[in-house]
């Protein structure tokens, strides 16, 4: 492909917008989302065998100091997007494959903001839950994000191979602590850890089909399913079809089918029983994905126009990653494109500077291999190298401008006071923080009491400030000291509040680079004894994320 190349029709740019789905797990550690990832990689044929991109043993040795970091905590400081192609078995062989774009959340409890950035540049999200565990914080957290942006939550229910909870236990609990009501697209045939198969749910609950799984040497291999009608499963799995069967109709007789509308709207969410380590149930997420999950669509700019996925090309940068190549200082800038065509080398508008950019150097990033991006469409997720303006929340575009709303700073929970010592670096200290800070890597707060020479770091997650020191270090070479404060949580205030909440114990008020004011308290009981004494000042929750 060359830069010459002719934008595709707006025809063209629809077709290849409709067959994109671009979502990202949500789980809690250990909940499988890289054992998931391999398998969902492996029925998309992208990769032979599962283990090739997760495979802790086989994980890419390198020099820099980041993926030293990386290595030493064993996780994955970088967000990826997987990008693979996705016939569904009974699909068309003639119509174009689906694209699937699988954009990966750093996968540890020690998570960023990042990990909900990720989030804005989703249609869609699988969350996926550990049988024997049920909901977990991480989880909860992160479908809050998915639930404040109306992002629609496909659930997968993993382990099932393994001693777990009840399934309908399961449900309930999806229920009655987020309010989401589970509509489960097939049930399982055989309790957790004695997965059978799954019984495909039509109208009313009834079974219409029974997909038998057969196990492979340690599932690395796609299962081979087995496909029996209703008498037949009845008669190979005996009592194990006759509970799934009567379950399945209980859940619609309790109004848990499933409902298009609904689910878009973030009310309901289709339920899949998996188990990732043996590829049992994981083409049904796929094509889960494929029939129910949004295609791109269209984006609101801050003047509320919109921006369908046919007008001339736009995109929002999502993430910045820096220092992932020491020996080329370089910076990604992570892009997920909204409208139009992207062709690499094409030059684009910054709509925060109003300054051209040229895309020569677009990648793919997929664990540590980068490949050249030449064309992408809506839903894609594309990283620009070298790209020192962009920050989360910006927007390219060419020919008409548009505009994307700022990606919302979520609530931080960690907060630490940063100096340095010396008087002579003091100057590359400011230029670090100030860097740091546009690039949205921590929040930066200030007051008058504490003065300019000591800002105070805001994070989502205390990961956040080790990236802060190795990044000061290896790029700006100053050695920060870093102070934890006694603060857990944040509210947003305003001017007429401040001074009030400034003389309360166990409050301090500051303003973040951006200009809102922010409140810290010790902990929810100061904020709660607060809020009744003085109901009259104003805390607001940031973006809630507990
Ligand atoms: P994460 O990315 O969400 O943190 O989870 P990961 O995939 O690393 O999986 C966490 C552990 O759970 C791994 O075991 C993995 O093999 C196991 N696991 C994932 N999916 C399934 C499943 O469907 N069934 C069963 N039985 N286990 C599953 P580990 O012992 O911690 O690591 P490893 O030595 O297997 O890599």
């Amino acid at each position: 492909m060359t830069t010459e190349s002719v934008p595709a029709s707006a025809k063209s740019v629809a077709a290849e917008a409709g067959r994109r789905r671009t979502f990202a797990v949500i789980s809690h550690p250990d909940a499988g989302k890289s054992t998931l990832t391999e398998a969902l990689a492996l029925h998309a044929r992208v990769i032979s065998e599962a283990g090739a991109i997760h495979g802790k043993a086989g994980r890419k040795s390198t020099v820099s100091d980041w993926m030293e970091m990386e290595k030493a905590r064993g996780i994955s400081v970088s967000s990826t997007a997987l990008q693979f192609n996705y016939t569904a078995p009974d699909g068309d062989d003639d119509a174009p494959a689906n694209v699937i774009n699988l954009v990966d959340t750093p996968g540890h409890s020690d998570f960023s903001e990042d990990t909900y950035r990720v989030l804005t540049a989703v249609d869609a999200a699988v969350m996926l839950i550990d049988a024997a565990k049920g909901l977990e914080p991480q989880t909860l957290k992160l479908f809050q994000v998915c639930r404040h942006r109306g992002i629609p939550v496909i659930t997968v229910i993993n382990k099932w191979d393994r001693p777990g909870r009840a399934p309908l236990e399961l449900l309930d609990e999806i229920n009655d602590r987020i309010g989401l009501t589970p509509t489960p697209l097939f049930w399982p045939v055989g309790v957790a850890g004695d997965f059978r198969g799954l019984l495909r749910r039509g109208i009313d609950g009834a079974a219409t089909e029974y997909v038998r799984f057969t196990r492979t040497a340690g599932g690395a291999k796609i299962a081979p399913e087995e496909l029996l009608d209703p008498s037949a499963a009845a008669e190979r799995e005996g009592d194990a079809w006759q509970t799934a069967a009567e379950e399945s109709e209980l859940l619609s007789a309790t109004g848990q089918d499933h409902d298009q509308e609904l689910f878009l709207a973030g009310q309901t969410s289709p339920v899949i029983f998996a188990s990732a380590m043996l590829n049992f149930g994981v083409h049904q997420i796929l094509d889960t994905l494929v029939a129910l999950a949004p295609p791109p669509g269209q984006r609101l700019g801050v003047d509320e126009t919109a921006r369908q996925t046919t007008d001339p090309f736009s995109a929002v940068v999502f993430k910045v990653q820096a220092g992932m190549d020491a020996a080329h200082r370089d910076r990604l800038a992570f892009m997920r494109i909204v409208s139009g065509t992207f062709e690499r080398g094409m030059v684009v508008t910054h709509a925060q500077t109003g300054k051209p950019f040229t895309t020569k150097y677009a990648h793919t990033v997929v664990g540590r291999e980068r490949s050249t991006v030449d064309t992408a469409f809506p839903g894609d997720i594309v990283g620009l190298v070298n790209a020192t303006a962009l920050a989360p929340g910006h927007t390219l575009y060419v020919d008409k401008k548009i505009e994307f709303p700022p990606i919302p700073s979520f609530a931080p929970e960690h907060f630490s006071v940063v100096r340095v010592d010396s008087a002579s670096k003091y100057k590359q200290f400011r230029r670090a923080v100030d860097q740091l800070d546009s690039e949205g890597v921590v929040q930066v707060l200030r007051n008058d009491i504490r003065g300019d020479a000591s800002p105070v770091l805001a994070a989502v997650g205390p990961m956040q400030f080790e990236v802060v020191v190795a990044r000061m270090k290896a790029e700006f070479n100053v050695e920060p000291r870093l102070e934890p404060l006694g603060y857990a949580l944040a509210r947003r205030t305003d001017a007429e509040s401040a001074d009030e909440l400034g003389r309360q114990r166990g409050v301090e008020v500051f303003t973040r680079s951006d200009g809102v004011l922010l409140a810290l308290f010790s902990d929810k009981w100061r904020l709660q004894y607060i809020q009744k004494e003085l109901p009259e000042l104003t805390l607001e929750p940031l973006v809630a994320t507990a």
